[in-house]
């Protein structure tokens, strides 16, 4: 497997002396889904910023697809990797949509019509092509969260950044948003997003790591999350799903559920079993 993002040994302390990062060490490889989780406070979004050279290491190391990230090379950087902020507020400027995800191929220098073919492109990606003349400010938060995404899909990076995307969008948002990070994922982007949403990481993340204080305290495959020992150390719950089977004596000695789906033919299985 090729990595697309290594991170060795970093560290990194904000001015007033708070440490943020103390040594995390991590490998993400080309087009997975991670899910970065831990609770407030963690370290998440310092580490994130690192990725596309808002943040430049104190010490240790980010590499993305082999390129080291410094000061000299995050324009090269961020042509790889696009972040999505928590808020759309941080990143919506322009008077039109249009205009907004316009900016960033526009400074690639790139020509009128590849700019309107990769707007075009990226407006429908988010399926908000009918908002393309409207005025950001007048948007709900979902559809401005949409703008963000499209904003960044216009430079058609390979990986896409997304911090707490799931924060404060309704159900409906969430479920949508949801379905244009698997059409990301299908064009084969690395997606990576930071939470401390358990069940979404559950439905949706092929990768997890979990971050606390600063720390990698684990990383692999989902079956992280149903581990104990990771869930209390790292102040998260189980999975909704798995949480109402742990109810159950489990008369067989296997995963249990952490998904919708899995839950769903664990219990037409345990129907089976006790009829
Ligand atoms: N601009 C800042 N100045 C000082 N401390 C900060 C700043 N941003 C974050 N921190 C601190 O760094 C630590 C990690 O924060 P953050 O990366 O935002 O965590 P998370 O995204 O996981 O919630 C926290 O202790 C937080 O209070
Ligand atoms: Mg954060």
């Amino acid at each position: 497997m090729v990595n697309c993002i290594e991170v060795r040994d970093l560290f990194f302390s904000y001015e007033d002396g708070t440490q943020a990062l103390k040594g995390i060490n991590l490998d993400i490889e080309k087009s997975t889904r991670v899910a970065i989780l831990g609770p407030n406070g963690a370290g998440k979004s310092t580490l994130l910023l690192h990725f596309n050279a808002l943040n430049l290491p104190q010490a240790g190391n980010v590499y993305v697809e082999d390129l080291e990230v410094t000061k000299k090379t995050e324009k090269l950087v961020r042509t790889k990797v696009g972040m999505v902020f928590q808020d759309p507020d941080d990143q919506i400027f322009s008077m039109t949509v249009r205009e907004d995800v316009s900016f960033g191929p526009l400074n690639m220098g790139l020509s009128p019509e590849e700019v309107q073919a990769r707007v075009d492109s990226a407006l429908k990606a988010v399926r908000i092509e009918d908002l393309a003349e409207k005025a950001p400010y007048h948007l709900s938060y979902g559809q401005k969260k949409r703008v963000a995404i499209a904003g960044v899909l216009s430079m058609s990076p390979d990986i896409i950044i997304l911090d707490e995307p799931f924060a404060y969008l309704d159900p409906r948002g969430k479920c949508s948003l949801l379905e244009i990070l698997d059409d990301l994922s299908q064009k084969g982007k690395t997606v990576v997003i930071a939470t401390h949403d358990v069940d979404l990481a559950a439905e949706w993340a092929n990768r997890i790591v979990v971050i606390q204080n600063g720390k990698v305290l684990a990383e692999g495959d989902k079956s992280i999350l149903i581990d104990p020992i990771v869930i209390e150390q790292a102040d998260l719950e189980f999975p909704t799903v798995t949480k109402i089977f742990l109810e159950f004596p489990s008369h067989e000695r296997e995963r249990f559920p952490m998904t919708i789906k899995e839950a769903i033919t664990r219990i037409k299985r345990m129907s089976n079993y006790y009829r």
